[in-house]
């Protein structure tokens, strides 16, 4: 009688801290057993020559997120779950977002509807609030934090979306009291808007003035302010989809002070640049999200902070809008101006190969710190581990061979999620993933995909360690 469900033999498998050879063995869908030699399982998989990692927890993705522009998010929990299992991740936390309005826990048993069925790998929800009312910081956001709903976005740009100062204060001091990870989108509106309006009137309306509207010192200037109103109210933030030096440059700082403030980077800050924006006729709106992709200096700069330990994870920022598509980038025709265009660009299927492939194959971070940012951290930062983000006893057996020699040119063609276009068409790339289980059941087997939609769970998340104020020093 087999001693195992499955038994992964003759691999080399990563987490954030060791790198060893072992065969690893799952029952009832949990990490049973890491050693030489293991007795049988019912299921075989040989992993000769393959990297055994945790599963990727994609922590920052847009799947079925309702806007209020008329624009539509192109992948739903099916397709965005499938791509994803695709790319190695088996653990995505998409956002229920509230309308100005709109009750959170309407906004949370929306999305609730929206993803039951049909997620092939789990999942759990940030919330975004946009209107944060008396009724909302007194009883819904505490109420809903201890449901297990743990982090929450804030925006301080989009005018649908922002919050001033004050609102901001307000939320992070209920994430205090509660336990909750706030994340931050950190750029100016009112420098956004003044920009906006001077290029339109120049005329400038091509995706490349995008960039211009969104320089780095819009980035850095609310990244700063963000960092000082965590410090007032003393908590920890996230500043999310950090693209390059200058609010690299303020979360240093303030992690120099003491200040447990993290930061979130994403492939498109590591591969792509402003000058992507600019090509041929509406083909730059492919490239446009905000903030917008920097140029080589700042691409370094995001390479040195992966490297030196001032990021802390790397999501995928997944906002997929379709390219030829009323409902997508061209929301009003093939000329819509840069400043009525989604923004956004999908990626949740090339996070982990990008990563890897230019990270850790190009020798600029070790394969350890490639589980950290992928995988361990992103489960720390949101209140998921040990269960997910570990090859750890009793831990969830969610797994990806990794074929670390394989070398593939990503085109949209190859890739399954439901947009029209890659930003990273031509892209040559080395390492895929190959195999990836959930909670011990095969998902992808050697690149076909075997689960069926509507077998992911939803994740309550625990208070996370990270989001906790430092203690007073006496
Ligand atoms: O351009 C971006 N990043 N779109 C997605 C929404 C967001 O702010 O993360
Ligand atoms: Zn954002
Ligand atoms: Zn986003």
């Amino acid at each position: 009688m087999p001693q195992f469900d499955t038994v992964i033999r003759n691999g080399t498998l990563a987490t954030a801290s060791d790198v060893f050879a072992a065969d690893l063995g799952i029952t009832g869908g949990r990490i049973a057993a890491i050693g030489a030699g293991l007795g049988s399982g019912e299921r075989e998989i040989d992993a000769t020559g393959r990297l055994v990692l945790p599963g990727g927890v994609d922590a920052h993705c847009h799947l079925d997120q309702p806007s209020g522009d008329g624009s539509l998010c192109a992948d739903d929990f099916e397709s965005g779950t499938r791509a994803a299992a695709f790319g190695g991740t088996t653990t995505v936390i998409p956002f229920a977002a509230q309308f100005r309005g709109q009750p959170l826990r309407d906004a949370v048993a929306d999305y609730h509807r929206r993803a039951d069925g049909k997620a092939l790998i789990d999942y759990a929800f940030h919330l975004i609030i946009s209107d944060p009312t008396p009724q909302l910081t007194g009883q819904d956001l505490p109420a809903l934090i201890r449901d297990g709903y743990t982090s929450f976005k804030i925006y301080m740009t989009y005018d649908d979306m922002k919050l001033n100062d004050r609102q901001v204060l307000e939320l992070l001091d209920v994430g205090r009291r509660e336990g909750a990870m706030a994340m931050i989108h950190a750029e100016n509106a009112d420098f956004i808007g003044w920009l906006t309006d001077r290029l339109l009137a120049a005329g400038h309306t091509q995706p490349r003035y995008h960039a211009e509207s969104r320089p780095m010192l819009v980035e850095r200037e609310a990244t700063h302010r963000a960092i000082a109103m965590a410090e007032l109210a003393d908590v920890p933030i996230l500043i999310v989809h950090v693209s390059g030096r200058e609010a690299i440059e303020q979360i240093h700082w303030a992690q120099g002070r003491g200040m447990r403030i993290y930061g979130e980077t994403c492939p498109q800050y590591m591969v792509l640049t402003e000058h992507d924006l600019h090509a041929h006729g509406f083909e730059g709106a492919k490239c446009i999200c905000s903030p917008p992709p920097r140029d080589e200096a700042n691409q370094a700069a995001v390479w040195d902070a992966l490297a030196g330990g001032i990021f802390h994870i790397v999501s995928s920022d997944h906002a997929p809008f379709r390219y030829q598509d009323p409902r997508g980038k061209m929301l009003h025709g093939p000329d819509t101006p840069f400043n009525w265009v989604p923004n956004g660009v999908p990626g949740i299927e090339t996070r982990l190969p990008i990563l890897f492939s230019e990270g850790v194959k190009k020798g600029r971070i070790g394969l350890q710190r490639f589980v950290e940012l992928t995988s361990t951290n992103p489960a720390k930062m949101y209140g998921l581990h040990p269960r997910k983000g570990s090859l750890a006893i009793g831990a969830d057996a969610d797994i990806v061979i990794y074929d670390p020699d394989r070398r593939v040119t990503i085109t949209n063609g190859m890739l399954h999620h439901n947009v029209d276009y890659t930003p990273y068409e031509g892209l040559e790339v080395t390492g895929w993933p190959e195999t990836v289980l959930s909670r011990g059941d095969l998902v992808i087997d050697r690149g076909t995909c075997v689960a069926a939609a509507g077998r992911g769970s939803f994740l309550r998340c625990d208070p996370p360690e990270l989001a906790k104020p430092r203690p007073a020093i006496a």
